[in-house]
């Protein structure tokens, strides 16, 4: 292949360097293009052709499937690693050393304190207040607790905001959802490993002595590294766009957060939950509801299907689906919804409409049933995903600034009005 893209406009041609990645992706380097054409841009809604950036972090090809952290495929990293690790694979690129992981979850958990006064700003939310707006709102209010900023040249000062967001991020995860629950806010046990730790935190109740389910433990662990990166989607793009300004780690993750609510990108556990309790109020008709999908004039649509980069099977949805099968098994949970769910993925695999848009089941379509099982609120499901994406915010994060990346400012074409003269407003 040659080593550059001709463009013609207007006759005249215009080179422009290719770049090729590891795995062969083949991009053009148009950094260049306005200023050597006197002003031509592309245009991309939805940046569906663009690459913002270049990066180690995580590679997915999405015509076969493929996942990788750091090289390491996500059917390996699911079954033999466990969150934590994956934590520190995708932030510092290599994984952990026993000793390297110890050191890092005994700093996690130094920093695992949360400001109590953290707290008045909790109470001050309505319990009806969504757990997606608690936890950005929750997330920025660190940086007035923590104030420094982060010198990103500095491995140690990064090292440090590291451990401490990792450390209290989850404190405000279970604060969030005790809120909703109405259980007393508390501060886990640092004896525990750090994804039991969570779950203590989680479900603690002030009367009964806390057992762990293993099960579940399992699980959830598993949950959390399928959702731990998934390159440059829509909250982590925001993650990088935020952090481009120089805003500080917690501002930029606020934004992710908020960013991830949207039932198009993390919200999707959610809406797949809801989905399917509307279907079953509605009397259970699978085949209406594919029809409703397939109608263009209905704005409905099958949530937890399709993917914008997986135009085959979402690899994550695969293994997380054998993780549901098993907890649900385990737990001898019987639940209509989950009939539901099972008919509307077997009729839209064999439906020529999915079929041929290359719509499966993606990673939210599964995720939503286990934390149903695991009795988690629905509207905390995000929340869930938040927890397992923060590994890979804070990896996304750190590439951008210590590669220096310039503060993303896209263009556009304009398409308003041509200059107008100003009418005062007795004339108009
Ligand atoms: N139900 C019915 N039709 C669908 C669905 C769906 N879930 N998803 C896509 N389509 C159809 C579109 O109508 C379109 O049809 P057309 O070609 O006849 O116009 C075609 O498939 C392509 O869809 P796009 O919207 O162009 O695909 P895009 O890549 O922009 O969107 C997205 C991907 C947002 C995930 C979409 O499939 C969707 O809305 N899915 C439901 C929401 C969901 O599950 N989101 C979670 C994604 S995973 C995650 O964020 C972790």
């Amino acid at each position: 292949m040659s080593d550059n893209a001709t463009l013609e406009i207007n006759g005249k041609t215009y080179e422009f360097p290719l770049i090729t990645g590891t795995e062969n992706e083949v991009a053009i380097d148009f950094k260049t293009l306005r200023t050597a054409t006197g002003g031509v841009t592309t245009i991309d809604p939805g940046f569906k052709n663009t690459g913002s950036c270049q990066s180690a972090i995580t590679f997915l090809d999405g015509e076969k499937g493929t996942l990788r952290y750091r090289g390491y495929d996500i059917e390996d990293l699911a079954e033999k690693a466990n969150f934590l690790e994956v934590a520190y694979l995708l932030i510092f690129g290599e994984l952990p050393t026993s000793e390297q992981l110890e050191n890092f979850h005994a700093d996690i958990k130094e920093q695992s304190f949360v400001d109590d006064d953290v707290k008045k700003i909790l109470d001050s939310f309505p319990k009806s207040a969504h757990p997606m707006g608690v936890l950005s709102c929750l997330t920025s209010a660190l940086t007035a607790f923590n104030p420094s900023t982060v010198n990103v040249e500095s491995e140690e000062e990064m090292y440090n905001a590291t451990v401490k967001i990792m450390g209290k991020f989850p404190v405000l995860v279970a604060w969030t959802m005790r809120k909703k629950t109405g259980l007393p806010l508390n501060y886990g046990d640092t004896s525990l490993g750090y994804v039991e730790n969570i779950m203590k935190m989680m479900y603690e109740k002030p009367n009964e002595e806390y057992t762990q389910n293993n099960i579940l433990l399992n699980a959830l662990d598993k949950l959390l590294i399928l959702h731990a990166d998934h390159e440059q989607n829509c909250s982590t793009s925001t993650v990088r766009m935020v952090g481009s300004s120089h805003a500080g780690l917690y501002a930029s993750l606020s934004a992710g957060i908020s960013a991830l609510w949207g039932p198009l990108h993390g919200g999707a556990n959610q809406a797949v939950l809801e989905m399917l309790e509307d279907i079953k109020a509605d009397g259970g008709d699978t085949a209406k509801y594919m029809a409703k999908a397939k109608d263009k004039s209905d704005n409905f649509r099958l949530m937890g299907f399709g993917h914008r980069v997986y135009r085959n099977f979402d690899p994550r949805a695969k293994i997380i689906k054998v993780a549901a099968d098993e907890v649900l098994a385990d737990l001898g949970v019987e639940d209509p919804v989950l009939d539901i769910a099972k008919g509307l993925s077997a009729e839209a695999l064999s439906d020529p409409y999915f079929i041929d848009r290359k719509l499966y089941p993606n990673v939210d379509f599964y995720s939503g049933i286990i934390y149903r099982a695991m009795g988690i609120p629905v509207d905390m499901f995000t929340v869930m995903f938040a927890l397992g994406r923060l590994p890979g915010w804070i990896a996304q994060w750190k590439e951008m600034r210590q590669r220096k990346e310039p503060i993303g400012r896209p263009r556009q074409v304009y398409i308003g009005e041509n200059q107008r003269e100003f009418k005062k407003i007795l004339k108009r």
